[in-house]
Protein backbone atom coordinates (compact mmCIF):
# COMPACT_ATOMS: atom_id res chain seq x y z
CA UNK A 1 0.00 0.00 0.00
CA UNK A 2 3.04 2.40 0.48
CA UNK A 3 3.81 1.53 -2.91
CA UNK A 4 0.50 2.98 -4.27
CA UNK A 5 0.72 5.78 -2.22
CA UNK A 6 4.26 6.79 -3.33
CA UNK A 7 3.12 6.48 -6.82
CA UNK A 8 -0.26 8.53 -6.01
CA UNK A 9 2.39 11.40 -4.98
CA UNK A 10 4.56 10.93 -8.07
CA UNK A 11 1.49 10.71 -10.29
CA UNK A 12 0.29 13.80 -9.06
CA UNK A 13 3.47 15.68 -8.84
CA UNK A 14 4.08 15.00 -12.71
CA UNK A 15 0.19 16.13 -13.78
CA UNK A 16 1.30 19.39 -11.78
CA UNK A 17 4.14 20.40 -14.25
CA UNK A 18 2.06 19.80 -17.10
CA UNK A 19 1.73 22.43 -19.72
CA UNK A 20 1.94 21.12 -22.90
CA UNK A 21 -0.55 18.20 -24.61
CA UNK A 22 3.48 16.45 -25.77
CA UNK A 23 4.05 16.40 -21.79
CA UNK A 24 0.97 15.21 -20.91
CA UNK A 25 1.37 12.22 -23.59
CA UNK A 26 4.45 11.61 -21.79
CA UNK A 27 3.02 11.24 -18.20
CA UNK A 28 0.40 8.89 -19.36
CA UNK A 29 3.31 7.04 -21.30
CA UNK A 30 5.23 6.67 -18.17
CA UNK A 31 2.00 5.09 -16.00
CA UNK A 32 0.15 3.52 -18.49
CA UNK A 33 2.17 2.60 -21.56
CA UNK A 34 2.69 -0.94 -22.09
CA UNK A 35 5.88 -1.00 -19.30
CA UNK A 36 4.11 2.14 -17.53
CA UNK A 37 4.43 1.88 -13.69
CA UNK A 38 0.67 1.45 -13.11
CA UNK A 39 0.39 -1.04 -16.06
CA UNK A 40 3.40 -2.87 -14.06
CA UNK A 41 1.56 -2.46 -11.19
CA UNK A 42 -1.42 -4.11 -11.99
CA UNK A 43 0.58 -7.11 -13.20
CA UNK A 44 1.67 -7.87 -10.35
CA UNK A 45 -1.62 -8.08 -8.84
CA UNK A 46 -1.76 -11.59 -9.32
CA UNK A 47 1.59 -11.90 -7.24
CA UNK A 48 0.76 -10.21 -3.92
CA UNK A 49 -0.38 -12.70 -1.17
CA UNK A 50 -4.57 -13.68 -1.48
CA UNK A 51 -5.11 -11.47 1.62
CA UNK A 52 -3.75 -8.55 0.76
CA UNK A 53 -4.86 -9.21 -3.05
CA UNK A 54 -7.99 -7.37 -2.64
CA UNK A 55 -6.97 -4.30 -1.06
CA UNK A 56 -4.46 -3.99 -3.00
CA UNK A 57 -6.02 -4.30 -6.52
CA UNK A 58 -8.77 -1.98 -5.60
CA UNK A 59 -5.88 0.46 -4.57
CA UNK A 60 -4.00 0.25 -8.03
CA UNK A 61 -7.12 -0.07 -10.16
CA UNK A 62 -8.63 3.16 -8.17
CA UNK A 63 -5.30 5.00 -9.34
CA UNK A 64 -5.64 3.76 -13.01
CA UNK A 65 -8.80 5.34 -12.54
CA UNK A 66 -8.10 8.80 -11.01
CA UNK A 67 -5.35 9.02 -13.47
CA UNK A 68 -7.30 8.87 -16.38
CA UNK A 69 -10.16 11.24 -15.27
CA UNK A 70 -7.42 13.31 -14.48
CA UNK A 71 -5.47 12.96 -17.95
CA UNK A 72 -8.95 13.60 -19.68
CA UNK A 73 -9.80 16.62 -17.23
CA UNK A 74 -6.13 17.99 -18.36
CA UNK A 75 -6.14 17.60 -21.90
CA UNK A 76 -9.30 19.72 -22.03
CA UNK A 77 -8.01 22.18 -19.88
CA UNK A 78 -4.65 22.16 -22.27
CA UNK A 79 -6.50 22.41 -25.08
CA UNK A 80 -9.19 24.97 -24.60
CA UNK A 81 -6.12 27.34 -23.53
CA UNK A 82 -4.49 26.72 -26.55
CA UNK A 83 -7.53 27.25 -28.74
CA UNK A 84 -7.80 30.48 -26.65
CA UNK A 85 -4.52 31.85 -27.15
CA UNK A 86 -4.59 31.24 -30.73
CA UNK A 87 -7.64 32.82 -31.11
CA UNK A 88 -6.13 36.13 -29.76
CA UNK A 89 -3.14 36.11 -31.53
CA UNK A 90 -5.48 35.45 -34.39
CA UNK A 91 -7.95 38.06 -33.70
CA UNK A 92 -9.06 40.09 -36.64
CA UNK A 93 -11.11 43.69 -36.12
CA UNK A 94 -13.99 42.93 -39.12
CA UNK A 95 -15.61 46.23 -38.25
CA UNK A 96 -11.86 48.24 -39.27
CA UNK A 97 -12.92 50.14 -41.75
CA UNK A 98 -11.21 49.18 -44.88
CA UNK A 99 -8.70 51.91 -46.56
CA UNK A 100 -6.20 50.76 -48.45
CA UNK A 101 -3.48 53.17 -49.45
CA UNK A 102 -5.02 54.45 -52.93
CA UNK A 103 -3.37 57.27 -54.93
CA UNK A 104 -4.99 60.53 -56.35
CA UNK A 105 -5.55 62.28 -59.42
CA UNK A 106 -2.75 64.35 -60.74
CA UNK A 107 -3.96 68.11 -59.96
CA UNK A 108 -3.51 68.90 -63.49
CA UNK A 109 -6.35 66.03 -64.32
CA UNK A 110 -8.42 67.50 -61.70
CA UNK A 111 -8.53 70.56 -62.93
CA UNK A 112 -9.13 69.37 -66.41
CA UNK A 113 -11.89 67.43 -65.64
CA UNK A 114 -13.39 70.67 -63.85
CA UNK A 115 -12.83 72.50 -66.98
CA UNK A 116 -14.69 69.71 -69.12
CA UNK A 117 -17.59 69.12 -66.65
CA UNK A 118 -18.60 73.10 -66.87
CA UNK A 119 -18.61 73.14 -70.65
CA UNK A 120 -20.04 69.56 -71.49
CA UNK A 121 -22.61 70.83 -68.62
CA UNK A 122 -23.55 73.86 -71.06
CA UNK A 123 -23.90 71.25 -74.57
CA UNK A 124 -20.50 71.09 -75.58
CA UNK A 125 -18.92 67.86 -77.03
CA UNK A 126 -15.20 67.24 -76.26
CA UNK A 127 -12.95 66.55 -78.79
CA UNK A 128 -9.06 65.91 -79.24
CA UNK A 129 -6.09 66.44 -81.64
CA UNK A 130 -3.05 64.51 -82.13
CA UNK A 131 0.34 66.37 -80.47
CA UNK A 132 2.34 65.50 -83.45
CA UNK A 133 0.18 68.00 -86.17
CA UNK A 134 0.36 69.48 -89.58
CA UNK A 135 2.04 72.62 -89.93
CA UNK A 136 -1.04 73.42 -92.00
CA UNK A 137 -3.73 73.10 -89.21
CA UNK A 138 -1.34 74.66 -87.00
CA UNK A 139 -1.10 78.03 -88.40
CA UNK A 140 -1.95 78.31 -92.21
CA UNK A 141 -5.73 77.15 -91.81
CA UNK A 142 -5.90 79.45 -88.80
CA UNK A 143 -4.60 82.67 -90.30
CA UNK A 144 -1.09 82.65 -89.10
CA UNK A 145 0.79 83.55 -92.05
CA UNK A 146 4.32 82.27 -92.92
CA UNK A 147 6.16 85.21 -91.80
CA UNK A 148 4.42 85.39 -88.41
CA UNK A 149 6.13 85.54 -85.20
CA UNK A 150 4.82 82.60 -83.78
CA UNK A 151 6.04 80.34 -85.96
CA UNK A 152 9.57 81.50 -85.19
CA UNK A 153 11.73 78.31 -84.32
CA UNK A 154 11.81 79.96 -81.25
CA UNK A 155 8.41 79.21 -80.40
CA UNK A 156 7.81 75.87 -82.41
CA UNK A 157 9.36 72.33 -81.48
CA UNK A 158 9.88 71.26 -85.04
CA UNK A 159 9.76 67.32 -85.92
CA UNK A 160 11.95 65.13 -88.59
CA UNK A 161 9.35 65.71 -91.52
CA UNK A 162 8.40 68.30 -93.67
CA UNK A 163 4.76 70.04 -92.65
CA UNK A 164 4.71 68.38 -88.96
CA UNK A 165 5.20 70.13 -85.72
CA UNK A 166 4.34 69.46 -82.20
CA UNK A 167 1.16 71.82 -81.82
CA UNK A 168 2.18 74.74 -80.19
CA UNK A 169 -1.38 75.27 -79.03
CA UNK A 170 -4.87 73.26 -79.37
CA UNK A 171 -6.09 75.54 -81.81
CA UNK A 172 -5.59 72.88 -84.59
CA UNK A 173 -8.60 71.54 -83.68
CA UNK A 174 -11.12 73.84 -84.35
CA UNK A 175 -9.89 73.25 -88.16
CA UNK A 176 -10.00 69.49 -87.40
CA UNK A 177 -13.77 70.12 -86.07
CA UNK A 178 -14.58 72.30 -88.96
CA UNK A 179 -13.27 69.98 -91.39
CA UNK A 180 -15.01 66.94 -89.91
CA UNK A 181 -18.57 68.41 -88.65
CA UNK A 182 -21.37 70.15 -89.63
CA UNK A 183 -22.41 73.26 -88.08
CA UNK A 184 -23.59 73.64 -85.69
CA UNK A 185 -20.70 72.67 -83.47
CA UNK A 186 -20.14 73.60 -80.05
CA UNK A 187 -16.94 71.83 -78.82
CA UNK A 188 -14.03 72.16 -76.31
CA UNK A 189 -10.94 70.27 -76.90
CA UNK A 190 -8.30 69.70 -74.09
CA UNK A 191 -4.61 68.38 -74.61
CA UNK A 192 -0.83 68.59 -74.22
CA UNK A 193 0.58 71.96 -76.18
CA UNK A 194 4.72 72.23 -76.70
CA UNK A 195 6.76 75.57 -76.75
CA UNK A 196 10.01 76.37 -76.46
CA UNK A 197 9.58 77.92 -73.26
CA UNK A 198 11.02 77.38 -69.97
CA UNK A 199 10.44 79.25 -66.56
CA UNK A 200 8.93 79.27 -63.17
CA UNK A 201 5.32 80.35 -64.80
CA UNK A 202 6.29 78.41 -68.04
CA UNK A 203 7.13 74.52 -69.49
CA UNK A 204 7.89 73.18 -72.73
CA UNK A 205 4.51 71.19 -72.08
CA UNK A 206 2.14 72.13 -70.85
CA UNK A 207 -1.87 71.86 -71.47
CA UNK A 208 -4.66 73.72 -72.99
CA UNK A 209 -8.42 74.05 -73.03
CA UNK A 210 -9.83 75.00 -76.64
CA UNK A 211 -12.98 75.84 -77.14
CA UNK A 212 -15.09 77.09 -80.32
CA UNK A 213 -18.84 77.66 -81.28
CA UNK A 214 -19.78 77.78 -84.97
CA UNK A 215 -23.36 78.31 -86.23
CA UNK A 216 -25.48 81.23 -88.21
CA UNK A 217 -25.69 83.34 -85.27
CA UNK A 218 -22.90 83.37 -82.84
CA UNK A 219 -21.73 86.45 -81.68
CA UNK A 220 -19.58 88.00 -79.04
CA UNK A 221 -22.03 88.71 -76.48
CA UNK A 222 -22.95 84.84 -76.45
CA UNK A 223 -19.11 84.43 -76.13
CA UNK A 224 -19.02 86.40 -73.03
CA UNK A 225 -22.01 85.09 -71.39
CA UNK A 226 -20.31 81.24 -71.85
CA UNK A 227 -16.89 82.71 -70.88
CA UNK A 228 -18.18 84.56 -67.77
CA UNK A 229 -20.41 81.36 -67.15
CA UNK A 230 -17.37 79.37 -66.81
CA UNK A 231 -14.89 81.13 -65.01
CA UNK A 232 -17.72 82.00 -61.89
CA UNK A 233 -18.12 78.40 -62.03
CA UNK A 234 -14.43 77.24 -62.03
CA UNK A 235 -13.31 79.43 -59.27
CA UNK A 236 -17.21 79.46 -57.06
CA UNK A 237 -17.33 83.34 -57.03
CA UNK A 238 -19.02 86.28 -58.93
CA UNK A 239 -15.68 87.15 -59.72
CA UNK A 240 -15.15 90.62 -61.69
CA UNK A 241 -14.57 89.82 -65.34
CA UNK A 242 -12.99 92.08 -68.29
CA UNK A 243 -12.41 91.88 -72.00
CA UNK A 244 -9.64 93.47 -73.27
CA UNK A 245 -9.27 94.06 -76.83
CA UNK A 246 -6.41 92.13 -77.76
CA UNK A 247 -5.17 90.61 -81.16
CA UNK A 248 -5.04 87.16 -82.26
CA UNK A 249 -4.24 85.93 -85.94
CA UNK A 250 -7.35 83.13 -86.27
CA UNK A 251 -9.85 85.82 -84.68
CA UNK A 252 -11.07 89.15 -85.28
CA UNK A 253 -11.79 91.18 -83.21
CA UNK A 254 -10.25 89.53 -80.43
CA UNK A 255 -9.67 89.59 -77.27
CA UNK A 256 -8.03 88.75 -73.86
CA UNK A 257 -9.92 88.17 -70.66
CA UNK A 258 -8.70 88.87 -67.07
CA UNK A 259 -10.47 87.90 -63.76
CA UNK A 260 -10.23 89.94 -60.47
CA UNK A 261 -6.61 88.51 -58.53
CA UNK A 262 -7.72 85.55 -56.85
CA UNK A 263 -4.87 85.70 -54.61
CA UNK A 264 -4.88 88.98 -53.13
CA UNK A 265 -8.70 89.31 -53.79
CA UNK A 266 -8.22 92.17 -56.59
CA UNK A 267 -6.05 94.10 -53.83
CA UNK A 268 -2.52 94.17 -55.76
CA UNK A 269 -0.19 91.46 -54.86
CA UNK A 270 2.86 89.69 -56.63
CA UNK A 271 0.91 87.67 -58.78
CA UNK A 272 -1.38 90.09 -60.57
CA UNK A 273 1.61 92.16 -60.81
CA UNK A 274 -0.08 95.00 -58.45
CA UNK A 275 -2.52 95.61 -61.20
CA UNK A 276 -5.59 93.40 -59.27
CA UNK A 277 -6.24 91.65 -62.70
CA UNK A 278 -5.08 88.18 -64.05
CA UNK A 279 -4.93 86.98 -67.99
CA UNK A 280 -6.86 84.03 -67.73
CA UNK A 281 -7.56 83.58 -71.84
CA UNK A 282 -7.99 84.78 -75.42
CA UNK A 283 -10.68 84.42 -77.35
CA UNK A 284 -12.79 86.08 -80.17
CA UNK A 285 -15.17 86.00 -82.76
CA UNK A 286 -13.80 83.29 -85.53
CA UNK A 287 -11.66 85.15 -88.44
CA UNK A 288 -13.36 84.80 -91.79
CA UNK A 289 -10.64 83.18 -93.46
CA UNK A 290 -10.39 80.23 -90.58
CA UNK A 291 -13.98 79.45 -91.42
CA UNK A 292 -13.36 79.89 -95.39
CA UNK A 293 -10.34 77.86 -95.21
CA UNK A 294 -12.46 74.71 -93.42
CA UNK A 295 -14.75 75.41 -96.49
CA UNK A 296 -17.50 76.83 -94.50
CA UNK A 297 -18.99 80.29 -96.23
CA UNK A 298 -18.47 83.07 -93.92
CA UNK A 299 -21.10 84.95 -94.78
CA UNK A 300 -23.73 82.30 -93.91
CA UNK A 301 -21.57 81.24 -90.38
CA UNK A 302 -20.03 82.83 -87.78
CA UNK A 303 -18.46 81.60 -84.37
CA UNK A 304 -16.68 82.25 -81.56
CA UNK A 305 -13.07 80.76 -79.94
CA UNK A 306 -11.01 80.37 -76.84
CA UNK A 307 -8.24 78.92 -75.59
CA UNK A 308 -6.81 78.71 -72.41
CA UNK A 309 -3.49 77.54 -70.12
CA UNK A 310 -4.63 74.39 -67.45
CA UNK A 311 -1.48 75.22 -65.72
CA UNK A 312 -2.33 78.77 -64.78
CA UNK A 313 -5.70 77.64 -64.27
CA UNK A 314 -4.73 75.22 -62.03
CA UNK A 315 -2.01 77.69 -59.87
CA UNK A 316 -4.78 79.82 -59.42
CA UNK A 317 -7.32 77.89 -58.11
CA UNK A 318 -4.91 76.10 -55.89
CA UNK A 319 -2.33 78.96 -55.26
CA UNK A 320 0.66 77.48 -56.49
CA UNK A 321 3.43 79.75 -57.57
CA UNK A 322 5.57 77.59 -59.63
CA UNK A 323 4.82 75.62 -62.48
CA UNK A 324 7.51 72.83 -62.17
CA UNK A 325 5.66 71.58 -59.13
CA UNK A 326 3.16 69.68 -61.51
CA UNK A 327 6.09 67.60 -63.08
CA UNK A 328 7.97 66.96 -60.53
CA UNK A 329 5.65 63.94 -58.92
CA UNK A 330 6.57 64.82 -55.62
CA UNK A 331 4.37 62.85 -53.36
CA UNK A 332 4.46 65.37 -50.81
CA UNK A 333 2.76 67.62 -53.19
CA UNK A 334 0.31 65.33 -54.63
CA UNK A 335 -1.13 64.26 -51.59
CA UNK A 336 -2.57 67.84 -51.28
CA UNK A 337 -4.58 67.22 -53.83
N1 LIG B 1 -4.21 79.69 -79.28
C1 LIG B 1 -3.96 80.81 -78.40
C2 LIG B 1 -2.66 80.60 -77.63
O1 LIG B 1 -2.21 79.51 -77.58
C3 LIG B 1 -5.08 80.97 -77.41
C4 LIG B 1 -6.33 81.40 -78.07
C5 LIG B 1 -6.64 82.74 -78.23
C6 LIG B 1 -7.22 80.45 -78.56
C7 LIG B 1 -7.80 83.15 -78.83
C8 LIG B 1 -8.40 80.86 -79.17
C9 LIG B 1 -8.68 82.21 -79.30
O2 LIG B 1 -9.28 80.01 -79.64
O3 LIG B 1 -9.83 82.63 -79.90
O4 LIG B 1 -2.16 81.54 -77.09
Amino acid sequence: MKEIEELKENIEADLKAVQTLEELQEVKAKYLGKKGLLTQALKRIKDIPPQQRREYGQGVNRLKAFLEAELKKRQEAIRERELESKLRREWIDLTVPIKPPFGSLHPITQTLERILRIFVGMGFSVEEGPEIELEDYNFDRLNIPKEHPARDMQDTFYVNREGYLLRTHTSPVQIRTMLSQKPPIQMVAPGKVYRRDDDPTHSPMFHQVEGLVVNRHANFKHMKFVIEEFLREFFQTDLPVRFRTSYFPFTEPSAEVDIGCVICDAQGCRVCKDTGWLEVMGCGMVHPNVLESCGLDSEIYQGFAFGMGVERLAMLLYGIDNIKLFYENDIRFLRQF
